[in-house]
């Protein structure tokens, strides 16, 4: 349905050469880099901020999917959207209005994405996937890269593909978190078609043979 795509965690570049990371990305011929974004509440990590998206976009065409893991993403989608993000993915497990900010992200011209965690059920991104543009299915527990995947997030993947079908929507399905050589395979295999991969895209010494398997 969606031809697959791969996009690289800034989270595994290199902090102080940001530039030169997606520097790299685009020199391998990728269209998507995936931009983190961290509150030290939701998840216990902190990370990149509006004024990191604002600078990249002044030096990359790359399509910017912004990964926001807030409590309280509804106050910042604006300065995301304004500093150049594509996409912004919301979490569903914070309480706050998440349908108003879903509609608020395509009303400031992004395309809109709703994710979640290993431990929550697909029921609970169900009553949203049909105003979002992707469903991104956490394959760890988000806040840190280069942790293990968890197979037993496939199992959503095949649903989300199930609901996707049965509804006939339009949603991408991303997963994120411990992709590389072995798991590729498993998440193209469960219906997967947006990969994201930090650590494994940043350390491959050859990362088109990754992003061929994920792509091919
Ligand atoms: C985790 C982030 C991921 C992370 C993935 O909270 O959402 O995007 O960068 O990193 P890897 O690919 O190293 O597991
Ligand atoms: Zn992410």
């Amino acid at each position: 349905m969606h031809a697959p795509i791969f996009a690289p965690s800034l989270l595994a570049g290199n902090h102080a050469k940001l530039s030169e990371a997606i520097e790299k990305i685009q020199r391998t011929g990728l269209d998507w880099v995936h931009i983190d974004i961290m509150d030290g509440h939701f998840v216990p990590n902190l990370s990149f901020g509006p004024e990191t998206v604002r600078a990249l976009r002044k030096t990359s065409d790359l399509f910017f999917d912004v990964h926001l893991m807030l409590d309280n993403p509804q106050e910042y989608v604006q300065s995301f959207a304004e500093a150049g993000a594509d996409l912004i993915s919301i979490h569903v497990e914070p309480d706050y209005p998440v349908a108003d900010t879903l509609k608020r992200i395509r009303g400031l011209g992004c395309k809109s994405g709703i994710a979640f965690n290993p431990s929550t059920p697909t029921s609970a991104v169900e009553p949203f996937l049909d105003q979002v543009d992707l469903a991104l299915a956490m394959t760890v527990q988000p806040g840190f890269g280069g942790q293990a995947f968890k197979t037993e997030v496939l199992g959503k993947v095949r649903e989300l593909v199930g609901l996707r079908k049965a509804c006939g929507l339009p949603f991408r399905i991303e997963v994120d978190g411990g992709v590389d050589r072995k798991t590729i395979p498993l998440c193209r295999a469960a219906g997967a078609d947006t990969l994201v991969a930090g650590t494994s895209f940043f350390r491959a010494t050859h990362p088109r043979d990754l992003i061929g398997l994920a792509t091919g």
